[in-house]
Parts: C-alpha cells; sequence; structure tokens
C-alpha cells in the first residue's frame, strides 16, 4: 500500500544462521562481523603485525574491479566490493570495514565483515578460490510484504535468481556479477548477485543457489540480502543498483591489450563448464525433491506421534530441520 521507501534499507531485522563453532556474530546498523573461533594469536605475534599491515594496505590496493586478494605473511585476505558501485566508495568501503577490525576481533586468526558495499574476509588458511557458504547473514526487508499472488512472485522471483545466477557464474576472472528486474504484475523485483571473482563458474553458481534455497525459497519479503563469504544476493522491489555503472567495462591490472570491448575474452565458459553446471542444477533439484518427500514424511510422522504427545512442538522441530538442510549444504 505504502509506495516503496526510495532507501529500501531503513528497517533490517537480522537473521544470523550460525552453529556454536563459528564465533559471535555481531550487527551494528549496517555491518555484520564473525570472528571464527577456528585459532588464536597473541598481541605480541607476528600474525597480528601482518594482518595489521594488510589491513592497511587493502583499500588503496583494490581496483576498478572491485576484487583483491592477498597475502601477508600466513594471513590470506580478500576484499570485494559491489560490483555497482564506484571506486571511491569502494575504497572508503573497505576503509570502513578495515578500520576497527583488530578491536572487533582482537586475537581471532579468522574473521569476515559485511558491510552493505562491501565484504573484507581474512584467514590463516588458503580461502583463495575456496567456496564457502557458511557462515551466512540474511537481513529482509519488512516494510514491504507479497501478500498476492504469492506463488506467481515465487516463479518469477525462481525465474530471475536462476538468470542471474547464471551470467554471474559466466563472469570474468576479475567481476563475477549479475543484476536485472522482473516485473511482476504491477511491482517489479530488482535483483544483484555477485560472487568473489576468485570462484569457479561452477562454484559461483552453486554459492548462490546454495543461498537462496537454504534462506530465502520461502520468504515472501519484498525485500532480502543474504551474505555468505563467497556470494551475494539481494533483491527489493525497489531499484537499489547503479545499471549503468554496471554496464562499464571493468579494466583489467594491467590495461588491455585491444581496447573497450574485452567481453568476448573474458565471459567464456567452456564446454565443461557448462556440463558441469548443468549436472549440478540437476542435482540441487533433485536435492530438493528428495528434501521435499522427506520433509512431508516426517511431518506426517511427526503429526501422527504429536496427537499421542502434546507437548511436542512441530514449530520447534521444523526450525531444527531447516537447520540441518543447511548444515548439508555447508559440508560440500
Ligand atoms: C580465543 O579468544 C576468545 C576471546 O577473544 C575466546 O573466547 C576463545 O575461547 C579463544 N579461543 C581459543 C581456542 O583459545
Ligand atoms: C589471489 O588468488 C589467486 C587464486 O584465485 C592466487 O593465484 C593469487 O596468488 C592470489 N594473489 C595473491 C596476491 O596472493
Ligand atoms: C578451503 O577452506 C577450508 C576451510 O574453510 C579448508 O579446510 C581447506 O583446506 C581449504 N582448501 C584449500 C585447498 O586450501
Ligand atoms: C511482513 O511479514 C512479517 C512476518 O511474516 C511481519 O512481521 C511484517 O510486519 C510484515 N510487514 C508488513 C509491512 O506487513
Ligand atoms: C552510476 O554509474 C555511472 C557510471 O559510472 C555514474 O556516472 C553515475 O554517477 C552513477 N550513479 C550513481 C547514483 O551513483
Ligand atoms: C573476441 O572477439 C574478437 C573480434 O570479435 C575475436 O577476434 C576474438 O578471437 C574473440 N576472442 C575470443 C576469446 O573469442
Ligand atoms: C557466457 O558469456 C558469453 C559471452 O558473453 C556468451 O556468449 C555465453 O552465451 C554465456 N553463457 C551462458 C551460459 O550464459
Amino acid at each position: 500500500m505504502n509506495p516503496p521507501p526510495r532507501y529500501p534499507l531503513v528497517t533490517f531485522i537480522f537473521l544470523v544462521i550460525l552453529t556454536t563453532h563459528f564465533g559471535s556474530v555481531t550487527s551494528q546498523s549496517d555491518d555484520a562481523y564473525i570472528c571464527l573461533n577456528n585459532g588464536n594469536y597473541t598481541r605480541e605475534s607476528s600474525y597480528r603485525a601482518d594482518l595489521n599491515s594488510l589491513l592497511r594496505s587493502l583499500s588503496s590496493n583494490v581496483g576498478n574491479s572491485g576484487f583483491y586478494n592477498t597475502s601477508v605473511g600466513q594471513v590470506n585476505a580478500i576484499v570485494l566490493c559491489r560490483g555497482d558501485i564506484q571506486l571511491h566508495q569502494c575504497r572508503s568501503c573497505i576503509d570502513h570495514v578495515t578500520d576497527d577490525m583488530l578491536q572487533l576481533c582482537p586475537n581471532q586468526m579468522q574473521a569476515i565483515r559485511w558491510s552493505e558495499l562491501c565484504m573484507l574476509r581474512y584467514s590463516d588458511e588458503f580461502i583463495f578460490g575456496n567456496m564457502s557458504t557458511s557462515p551466512a547473514v540474511m537481513r529482509w526487508n519488512d516494510q514491504n510484504n507479497v501478500t498476492s499472488d504469492v506463488d506467481g512472485y515465487k516463479r518469477v522471483r525462481r525465474k530471475l535468481m536462476g538468470d542471474l545466477f547464471r551470467k554471474a557464474a559466466n563472469g570474468s576472472a576479475m567481476q563475477k556479477v549479475a543484476a536485472d528486474m522482473a516485473p511482476f504484475g504491477y511491482n517489479k523485483i530488482f535483483a544483484l548477485v555477485q560472487c568473489t571473482p576468485d570462484l569457479s563458474a561452477v562454484d559461483c553458481y552453486y554459492c548462490l543457489a546454495s543461498a537462496i534455497n537454504a534462506y530465502g525459497r520461502d520468504n515472501t519479503r519484498a525485500g532480502l540480502t543474504i551474505y555468505t563469504p563467497s556470494c551475494y544476493l539481494r533483491y527489493e522491489s525497489a531499484p537499489f543498483y547503479n545499471k549503468t555503472r554496471l554496464l562499464e567495462p571493468v579494466e583489467p591490472v594491467e590495461p588491455p591489450s585491444s581496447g573497450k570491448n574485452d567481453d568476448n575474452t573474458t565471459r567464456n565458459l567452456d564446454d565443461n563448464t557448462t556440463r558441469n553446471l548443468i549436472i549440478i542444477v540437476i542435482a540441487t533439484v533433485m536435492g530438493l525433491i528428495l528434501a521435499l518427500c522427506v520433509g512431508i514424511f516426517t511431518i506426517r510422522r511427526l503429526k501422527r506421534k504429536t496427537k499421542g504427545n502434546p507437548d511436542r512442538k512441530i514449530g520447534k522441530w521444523s526450525r531444527n530441520s531447516s537447520q540441518k538442510i543447511i548444515q548439508k549444504f555447508r559440508s560440500r
């Protein structure tokens, strides 16, 4: 009923999906960060010194693609800016997420931080090209729900997402991002999806598909954002991304030898990759059908049991169950 707000991020509710070993999650108005419980360093260690100098180097080193990865000593780090923002916005976002990171995670070797326009991830483990879908953070916009023709809405959204996932996965080694709008009745769905471009096409697709399947499939809020360590997905009922910027070619760090249009050199998928992609899609669909059958079967059984045992709550059980499916996605 209300027109969509110009900037629909004003109200956010956070749902943080975690299991205990991930460590503490905190979110400020627009940020979420996780200090992982995978090892601590001491104040005097070289790890801290290396991490400190690495964090300071990131914003000046990031280029037009918005992606940068580097290592200092034992520390590996990745930064990724949303693909539609300007370089100066990207750099100031990275300044923002790196600035107080050592206060936020004072001795953890691994951490992830997401802001609206960029992401930072560092680890003592090798994280380059290493797809990860957890921990994940989901935020939604509570000002606008889809209330009529929910099935139609989900169908349009599924189609849009599938198209964008394929397009992003088919991106280059410098940038894997895609955005588009799909009309839905009198409304529209605007969406942007992105992977860290160090991922393979298959891993990029898998990351995005498992994020929406695990966290967003049944959601009927008109605005949703999912952050994982390797990919990002957002849709809203109002435009939020800069389409013009996305159409600009990404200049490589080394100037390109042949001028402006590098589309065909950077966006090719070889046949093998396409085949793998299709196999993954089929496997995912079959997995979902199987999960659905198991789910229906278990609910039926549980309902039967509940009759004899009024204390048992289906609600509680379902929550645990969806947690399990999330674990399955994680364990790849
Ligand atoms: C690491 O440090 C945090 C506090 O900063 C503490 O809660 C955690 O237990 C420590 N982990 C290990 C493995 O020592
Ligand atoms: C960035 O990641 C790639 C793998 O995607 C790796 O080959 C390269 O060495 C990394 N760059 C740095 C500076 O570590
Ligand atoms: C990828 O990351 C996981 C932890 O997230 C780590 O156990 C694994 O060794 C990494 N893979 C490579 C090739 O380093
Ligand atoms: C949207 O739905 C959620 C729960 O499903 C509810 O909490 C929220 O108030 C709804 N928002 C509007 C604008 O109706
Ligand atoms: C969108 O991107 C274009 C091209 O980079 C830029 O000129 C324009 O200022 C951007 N618009 C906004 C609102 O940032
Ligand atoms: C890209 O396009 C140009 C001209 O259209 C062509 O010469 C070149 O071979 C193409 N590169 C690839 C990798 O397809
Ligand atoms: C990948 O990108 C290339 C060049 O833009 C295009 O020709 C090809 O059809 C795309 N493949 C898919 C599966 O979208």
